[in-house]
């Protein structure tokens, strides 16, 4: 990418960040009646930071089949909330025994391991009283809840979970690399990009455009996050780096090496890009997206 066109696409993440925030303080100002520690918890890692890539890419795929953002913003915030809920409960001793996430102690570590557990299951529940809540097409609803239930549950990013906890104690197999990321990361990657096509009742072409994109950005985004964990910093990060080769983790860089998995990368980058010639020059700021996926160093 050149200087630029990386100062573009940051600019506009930026910008969308900027609101999936406000929409988030706005909807996390009021949850009453719940125990003032627990919403303390809450908040804590939501409001951390992060990259918000899942809730810009419901924003993002609905806007480009011609939808609008107050449409989607529902889905991006209950999808962010579950993602949160992902990595309060990753970094657990039980799991993967982090002691920092986006640039500050891990849940667990400012609030104890019960309450980042129950922190977390809160968060769960809240993205699905938010699609019921604040959808008021009640169809809609409904299928954003299906959606994201799919996404994140047994065949999914929690399963993957479970797989990838199985995997460290195999040999690492570039098969099993595959499945492990296709669960735990690329599916609410393509969750994202499918909630965006049903807020904006995209009509099939597209709506299979997004869900293809959606799964090859994911596979991309995992094999990065794999390398940073071997090339980048805590700086840059915001979490330690160096641990996934000590804990045994299924990794494209422990299976195939560095050099090849950027290869990878690359490639499920163009079938990213690939995927989205249905929605035509709709589709451009997704491109740049998937572009700022495989280059990103944080
Ligand atoms: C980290 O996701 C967890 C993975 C699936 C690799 P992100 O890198 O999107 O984390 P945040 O939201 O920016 O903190
Ligand atoms: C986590 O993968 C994917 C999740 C479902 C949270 P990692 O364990 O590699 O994510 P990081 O590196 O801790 O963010
Ligand atoms: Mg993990
Ligand atoms: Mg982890
Ligand atoms: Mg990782």
């Amino acid at each position: 990418m050149t200087i630029s066109a990386a100062e573009d696409i940051r600019a506009l993440l930026k910008q969308s960040a900027d609101e999936v925030n406000l929409a988030l303080d706005a909807r996390l100002a009021d949850l009453d009646p719940c125990p003032p520690t627990l919403a303390e918890a809450m908040r804590y890692s939501l409001h951390a930071g992060g990259k918000r890539l899942r809730p810009i890419l419901v924003l993002w795929c609905c806007e480009a089949c011609g939808g609008d953002r107050d449409q989607a913003m529902p889905s991006a915030l209950a999808i962010e909330c579950v993602h949160t809920f992902s990595l309060i409960h990753d970094d657990l001793p039980a799991l993967d025994n982090d002691d920092f996430r986006r640039g500050r102690p891990a849940n667990h570590r400012k609030f104890g391991e019960a309450l980042a557990i129950l922190a977390g299951d809160a968060l769960l529940a809240l993205a699905f009283e938010i699609l019921s809540e604040d959808v008021s097409d009640q169809a809609l609803s409904v299928a954003m809840m299906r959606e994201l239930s799919t996404a994140s549950g047994g065949s999914g990013m929690i399963g993957g979970e479970v797989l990838d906890l199985a995997g460290q104690s195999s040999e690492p197999n570039v098969d099993e690399v595959a499945r492990i990321h296709a669960a735990k990361t690329a599916r609410l990657i393509q969750g994202a990009c499918r909630l965006g096509g049903i807020a904006a009742r995209a009509e099939t072409s597209r709506f299979n455009a997004l869900s293809e994109y959606g799964h090859a950005l994911g596979l991309a985004f995992q094999v990065v996050d794999d390398l940073l964990d071997v090339t980048g910093n805590m700086e840059d990060t915001g979490k330690q780096t160096g641990k996934d080769a000590d804990a045994g983790k299924q990794t494209y860089p422990r299976a195939v090496g560095v050099e090849e998995s950027r290869r990878i990368a690359d490639d499920m980058f163009e079938r990213a890009i690939a995927a989205l010639a249905p929605l035509g020059s709709a589709a451009s700021r997704l491109t740049t997206l998937a572009r700022y996926v495989v280059e990103r160093n944080s």
